[in-house]
């Protein structure tokens, strides 16, 4: 595998372990506060402060620590900086674009938990190019919308419903997770 593709899906870690990691350190403080548009939940009970904060700032931290380790086999960040800003933003993203995948399944009527196919797996990937995108165009264009960077990207895009399924399974049988999708 060439250094660019490589250097994508690497680069790429801390938007995909933000979720579980949310998992982990969710479920107290409640975002919306219970509070409602229109009869409906704003995002439900599953999006809490501790998720958000937890997620990304554990996510931000291993990133960091992965991205030390690897930084004599792929040149992957400026690192200290912006290699951590960017780290962090992408881990961030990833949980806002879960956050506004919930926002819209609850304008559309879904309970909190229940299955919504594509949305689901794809939220945090298109939250968190498009938080990295917006604050670090240059990087985001050469590490993910290059020649191989795309290729890259496909390959995150072919993996992620396998590894969102499996962590799934995983938090649902150690009782982390409500349900196994
Ligand atoms: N979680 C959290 N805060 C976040 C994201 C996730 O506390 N910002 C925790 C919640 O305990 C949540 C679990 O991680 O139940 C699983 O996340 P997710 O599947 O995104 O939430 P759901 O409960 O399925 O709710 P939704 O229907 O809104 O996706
Ligand atoms: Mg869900």
């Amino acid at each position: 595998m060439s250094i660019g593709i490589a250097t994508a899906i690497f680069a790429f870690i801390p938007a995909l372990i933000a979720n579980s990691l949310a998992v982990i350190f969710g479920g107290r403080f409640v975002i919306d506060a219970g509070r409602t548009i229109g009869g409906k939940r704003i995002l439900g009970d599953g999006k809490t402060w501790s998720g958000l904060i937890g997620g990304t700032v554990s996510a931000g931290i291993i990133g960091t620590l992965l991205a030390y380790a690897g930084k004599q086999s792929i040149s992957i960040h400026t690192l200290p900086t912006p290699g951590i800003y960017i780290i962090f933003t992408l881990a961030f993203g990833s949980l806002m674009g879960d956050m506004c995948a919930s926002f819209i399944k609850r304008r559309l009527g879904r309970k909190r938990g229940e299955k919504t196919p594509f949305v689901d797996q794809y939220d945090f990937v298109i939250g968190a190019l498009f938080m990295s995108w917006i604050l670090y165009p240059s990087w985001t264009k050469t590490t993910f919308f290059s020649r191989q960077g795309l290729i890259g990207l496909a390959l995150i895009l072919i993996i992620v419903p396998f590894l969102h399924r499996t962590v799934n399974i995983i938090g649902y049988k150690t009782g982390y997770k409500k349900e196994p999708w």
